[in-house]
């Protein structure tokens, strides 16, 4: 759906990207994650057509970027990182203006708006000033903004920033909405938790470079074979740690301070429901069974090491 061939850039003597080759497949979620600095801005505005790479190049649904751009945009809906300033202007007025831009035909427009207005549930705040909304609600409208023109393609860059804990929740359940009704999602964020439990592929950059790519099961297990797991038990008996270590593929147990059982243990689902199973035929009573750690959060950290710019 959306190929990055190769791409190098610079700006000046600086270099921005190089050699970026990436891949986001039809109706994904994909995630495109780094530092700050990193680079995703710039290969954001590259798909976007606002920007043409110095070389490579990028290809939306097949078509160039640099060759066609006007055919780019047709199918791609981009969201900036920033919103703009819009004075005296209402939600609906906002959206209704963009539609015109859009070439949207007066007798379409309004069946238009209403139908993104519902989707992005804009209704409540439609004749307030776009300069008087929240920062969650300010986020919606530009998502609206970009669905007018019912692309294909979305390209949302940081669209959950600064955003507060309900409002990301709420983005994240538009997002998945999206692609449900058949689009392709591409979001870049820092904050990783929030693409782990909504990303179906990602792909990490860092300083200029993509040092990881593909599913996030596959990035996960390149990286490092042991997984871990943290189990909450009804109870535990005494010497339970020891006898928790004895499960098939268990590697060590720790008892965390709360009192959960952190264990690292090698293979993937299939080893974790023999745990479970153990356990089980221990009679041991679980009540909670979750991951230690965020698992694009332990990728992220690993293969950028640290070196946040
Ligand atoms: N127009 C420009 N002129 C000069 N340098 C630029 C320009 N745009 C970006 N850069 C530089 O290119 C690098 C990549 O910037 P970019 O905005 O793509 O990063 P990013 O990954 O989007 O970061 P952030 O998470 O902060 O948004 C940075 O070092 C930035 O300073
Ligand atoms: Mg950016």
């Amino acid at each position: 759906m959306i190929r990055v061939e190769n791409v190098s850039h610079w700006f000046g003597a600086f270099r921005a990207l190089t050699d970026v080759t990436l891949e986001v497949p039809s109706n994904e979620i994909f995630g495109f994650i780094g530092p700050n600095g990193a680079g995703k801005t710039t290969t954001i505005r590259m798909m976007a057509t606002l920007l043409e790479p110095d070389v490579g190049r990028v290809l939306v649904q097949g078509i160039d970027v640099v060759e066609h751009p006007d055919e780019v945009r047709k199918v791609l809906g981009f969201m900036p990182d920033s919103f703009g300033v819009y004075d005296r202007i209402t939600v609906d007025e906002y959206l209704e203006f963009f539609a015109a831009a859009h070439g949207i035909v007066l007798g379409q427009r309004r069946r238009t708006i209403e139908a993104v207005i519902e989707l992005t549930e804009l209704g409540a705040v439609r004749d307030r000033l776009v300069q008087a909304l929240s920062k969650g609600m300010k986020q919606r409208l530009a998502i609206a903004r970009t669905l007018l023109h019912d692309p294909k393609v979305l390209i949302l860059d940081e669209p959950a920033n600064g955003l507060d804990p309900r409002a990301r929740i709420e983005m994240r359940e538009l997002i998945e909405e999206l692609r449900r009704l058949g689009k392709t999602v591409m979001l870049s964020s820092h904050i990783l938790t929030e693409l782990s439990d909504m990303c179906t592929s990602v792909a990490i950059l860092e300083r200029g470079r993509v040092v990881a790519s593909g599913s996030v099961d596959t990035i996960g297990r390149g990286l490092r074979p042991e997984r871990g797991v943290k189990i909450r038990l009804l109870a535990p008996p005494e010497g339970v740690d020891g006898l928790l270590a004895k499960a098939p593929n268990v590697l060590s147990v720790e008892r965390d301070p709360d009192g959960a059982y952190a264990m690292q243990y090698q293979g993937g689902d299939e080893a974790l429901a023999d745990i479970v199973d153990f356990a089980v035929r221990e009679r041991l009573r679980i009540v909670r069974v979750e991951p230690d750690q965020n698992d694009l959060e332990r990728i992220f950290l690993e293969v950028t090491k640290g070196e946040l710019q």
